[in-house]
């Protein structure tokens, strides 16, 4: 059943610390709620330097513990066409920062290619999301977690302003330039990002602010952040008190989640 947009959340959090430590319960307490449901859970990793403190959370205990490794299945949003290896790999970072140190089968890691060329690549993950989806009885690519990152410029995952990204005919990954490092990299398109059942933005730092402020005062669909609005599913936006300075108080209060909200 379609729903409206439901309006995003925001959580503000003191420090990046925090903002990582809000993050890892977030993403734990979904994992454990659909595993439960539904005897398995999907998330889609976000690359850069913002989620690496949330990624070394969530090896420590009691929350490695109690997070299902082996029914959760790990694909990324993003990666730079770079060996696993590379300091700038995004799925290379999740590795040492996280999936080394737990007991997640590997079977569940399925990391973007690289040692292809990109075109190639990318048809290769859409068909590896196919494949995964179907044997779950889903047509299409519904995850249930997304982490985003925010780029200054409005990007997010690799999907940069004024490249399109819905991808050609109802494509769910592509093979794009640009960004930081300036690479050759694979995307989830927006059709992908925007059939999840929770978004979950996680931005720190001043330098975000300005942005922050014209994706959630002004919409700004101009930009792909601004365009991530999934039609069933919840947004939530995690910033630090750095990255939500500029926010007026009546966003800050229009946007309180509701009392009970689980933030799972
Ligand atoms: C990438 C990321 C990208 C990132 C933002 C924020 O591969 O570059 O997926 O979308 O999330 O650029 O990056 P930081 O967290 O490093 O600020």
């Amino acid at each position: 059943m379609k729903t409206e947009n439901r309006r995003p959340a925001l959580w503000i959090a003191p420090t990046a610390q925090a903002l990582a430590r809000r993050a890892a319960e977030m993403l734990c307490r979904a994992a454990v709620h659909d595993c439960r449901q539904q005897g398995y859970c999907c998330m889609a990793l976000s690359g850069g330097t913002t989620p690496r403190a949330l990624f070394a959370l969530l090896t420590a205990q009691p929350r490695a513990a109690v997070f299902p490794w082996r029914r959760s299945h790990f694909f990324w949003v993003d990666e730079r066409m770079l060996a696993y290896d590379h300091e700038q790999s995004n799925f290379g970072a999740a590795r040492r920062l996280l999936f080394d140190h737990v007991e997640v089968p590997q079977s569940n890691l399925n990391p973007m290619p690289v040692e292809v060329v990109a075109r190639r690549a990318a048809a290769k993950y859409e068909k590896r999301l196919r494949v995964f989806f179907r044997a779950r009885g889903r047509k299409e690519p519904v995850f249930d977690v997304v982490l985003l990152g925010l780029g200054a410029d409005g990007h997010t995952a690799s999907l940069f302003p004024g490249a399109s990204g819905k991808g050609a005919s109802g494509r769910w990954v592509r093979a794009v330039q640009g960004g930081e490092p300036a690479v050759a990299r694979l995307t989830l398109t927006e059709t992908v990002l925007n059939q999840a059942r929770r978004v979950l933005f996680l931005v720190s730092g001043s330098a975000k602010a300005p942005m922050v402020k014209s994706i959630l005062e002004s919409g700004r669909t101009d930009l792909p952040a601004g365009r991530i609005r999934p039609q069933s599913g919840d947004v939530t936006w995690l910033l630090d008190y750095r990255a939500a300075a500029l926010l007026d108080e009546k966003t800050v209060a229009a946007m309180r989640p509701p009392a009970d909200a689980e933030g799972g």
